[in-house]
């Protein structure tokens, strides 16, 4: 079992953060406003889980996952990431981020921006393409029927390969994208993103499996 680090606890942080409780790891949970505001949060998460500061959540996690909006990139505690294996479940959007012109012409994923500010970290994009309550409700154990996949992108086999085995613990099988520059063929808007699980409007979702998130990447035109 690992020890998991999470900057940002909102929706899909504190639900990826249920799942690996569930799973028996081991949670550090952090926001922007300190960890005395997660109090509610880890109580109800039991006694697998904590609260910390950013740096704090960042250094104990084996692997950490930051959930945050892209405009909160430059502050993220650069230095205790170093040489960490980090899952960006971040998604661009310049209503919420304001506009920022290497994503806006596309010349930079929001993961490749993310390794600018975090250097020396191994950058996973996964979880960007999935809403937190069909996160949630489509998890099933491995060799279950209906069990879903998400794809993953980056440059490190090894780290990947972390977070595969991590996810699967969650409850999802995994479907390699490709390197961290092809996470664009999971971003916002595309076949990937969203539609496989089924509306917003159900919160159970639907199951999606390998061969319809395989061909929802092969369907992406960026
Ligand atoms: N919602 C979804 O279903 C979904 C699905 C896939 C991907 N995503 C993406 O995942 C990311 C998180 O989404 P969300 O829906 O979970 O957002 P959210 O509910 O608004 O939560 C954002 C979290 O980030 C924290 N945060 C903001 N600025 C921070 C900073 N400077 N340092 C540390 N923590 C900071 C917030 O803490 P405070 O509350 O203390 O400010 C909060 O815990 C976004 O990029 C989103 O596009 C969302």
């Amino acid at each position: 079992m690992a020890t998991v680090g999470f900057i940002g606890s909102g929706n899909i942080g504190s639900t990826v953060a249920r799942l690996a409780v569930e799973a028996g790891h081991q949670v550090v949970l952090s926001n922007s406003r300190g960890p005395g505001t997660l109090a509610d949060t880890v109580a109800e998460l039991g006694p697998r889980a904590s609260a910390a500061t950013s740096e704090g959540a960042a250094a104990a996690g084996d692997i950490v996952v930051v959930t945050v909006p892209v405009k909160a990139f430059p502050d993220l505690p650069a230095g205790p990431l170093a040489g960490k294996t980090v899952i960006d479940t971040c998604n661009y959007g310049p209503e919420r981020d304001g506009h920022i012109p290497e994503l806006d012409s596309e010349s930079l994923t929001s993961s490749e921006l993310l390794l600018r500010y975090l250097p020396g970290a191994t950058v996973v994009k996964a979880f960007n393409n999935i809403f937190f309550k069909h996160l949630l409700s489509l998890a099933r154990p491995a060799g279950a029927p209906g069990r879903s996949y998400l794809p993953i992108a980056g440059d490190s086999a090894q780290a990947k390969a972390a977070v595969t085995e991590f996810i699967g613990s969650l409850g999802y099988g995994v479907v390699d994208a490709g390197p961290l520059a092809d996470g664009r063929r999971q971003a916002t808007g595309t076949p990937v993103w969203g539609t496989p699980y089924g509306p917003y409007s159900d919160e159970k979702g639907r199951p999606a499996d390998e061969e319809a998130i395989r061909a929802a990447l092969a369907a992406a035109t960026r």
